[in-house]
């Protein structure tokens, strides 16, 4: 054996941020195709009724708060909600990719600010629909996702507050933030029903839709995307250990494998019948 063969000059570190940033690649596109069936789905369900009937447009649909005669700014919140959450969800991933944002600047300016005004009108009308209709759950449910709705307008808030200080990497990291909260009612759907189908609903009451299963993914449908985002955040940095690099990686893989199962029984099971 010669001495070329023993040394250890020749072996390349483990490149983890080389891991990372493929495992980020991955757990995006998976997401982006999910967000475009998602898309998809709002403007086929949603779309035509409003188009025909504007705010009686929701009337006899699947939505058990989409509608009530006679409460016209109710309706009116209802129908704006279904309507911008289409710039939500199919604007989402659009800001998030570099390509985007270099070669279009201006489209992701405009983009931006639509996706913004969309997130937070959204938001407001779903706080609006979730405490002056009965929907499905119970309080916890109107609890959690009322989270969701507060985080997304103080996000929204910092992500433009940065922009226009000029303030690009605070910008980047309150817009993922955001990215995050408002797409957490996509990550909510696609997590039920991955779970529904790997464990047939256990923690689930499909009756009462309330259940330990539904509290945890209450709180979990932002908080943990949140975490691994500031995970990520803290993994991008020249001071994280290779330790903390290995394992993000780990954790962020069979998310991304979970999100494409329920990605899968969320389009077969809830979006396509519908549609
Ligand atoms: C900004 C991000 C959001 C998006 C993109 C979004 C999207 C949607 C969509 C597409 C629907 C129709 C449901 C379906 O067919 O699956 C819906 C319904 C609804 N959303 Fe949101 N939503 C968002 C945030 C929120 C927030 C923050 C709240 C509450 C605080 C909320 C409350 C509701 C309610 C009450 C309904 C009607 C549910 C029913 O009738 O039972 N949403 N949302």
């Amino acid at each position: 054996m010669n001495d070329a063969a023993l040394s250890t000059t020749h072996v390349r570190p483990l490149d983890t941020q080389r891991a990372i940033n493929l495992a980020v690649t991955f757990w995006f596109s998976i997401a982006a195709i999910g967000h475009g069936i998602f898309f998809v789905y709002i403007l086929a369900v949603f779309y035509p009724p409003i188009a025909e009937s504007g705010l009686y447009g929701l009337q006899d649909m699947h939505l058990p708060a989409g509608f009530r005669e006679g409460d016209t700014l109710g309706n009116l919140a209802a129908v704006a909600h279904v309507l911008l959450a289409a710039i939500v969800i199919g604007g989402g991933p659009l800001q998030l990719i570099p390509g985007v944002r270099r070669k279009l600047p201006t489209f992701h300016r405009w983009l931006g600010r639509s996706y913004l005004l969309a997130a937070v009108t959204s938001a407001i009308g779903g706080l609006y629909m979730t405490w002056t209709r009965h929907s499905i759950g119970d309080l916890v449910s109107q609890i959690t996702i009322s989270i969701d709705g507060v985080l997304i307008l103080v996000f929204a808030f910092l992500a433009l507050r940065h922009v226009i200080a000029g303030r690009i990497a605070e910008h980047r990291r309150w817009a993922l933030r955001l990215f995050m909260a408002a797409s957490a009612v996509w990550f909510f759907r696609v997590v039920l029903m991955g779970w529904a189908m790997l464990t047939g609903g256990w923690g689930i009451d499909w009756e009462t839709f309330t259940g330990p299963f539904l509290y945890a993914l209450g709180f979990g449908q932002y908080l943990v995307p949140l975490v691994m985002l500031q995970w990520y955040f803290h993994c991008e940095k020249r001071e994280a250990s290779q330790r903390a690099q290995i394992a993000f990686v780990s954790t962020l893989v069979p998310l991304a494998v979970f999100m494409a199962i329920g990605i899968f029984a969320a389009t077969i099971g809830m979006w396509l019948p519908r549609m």
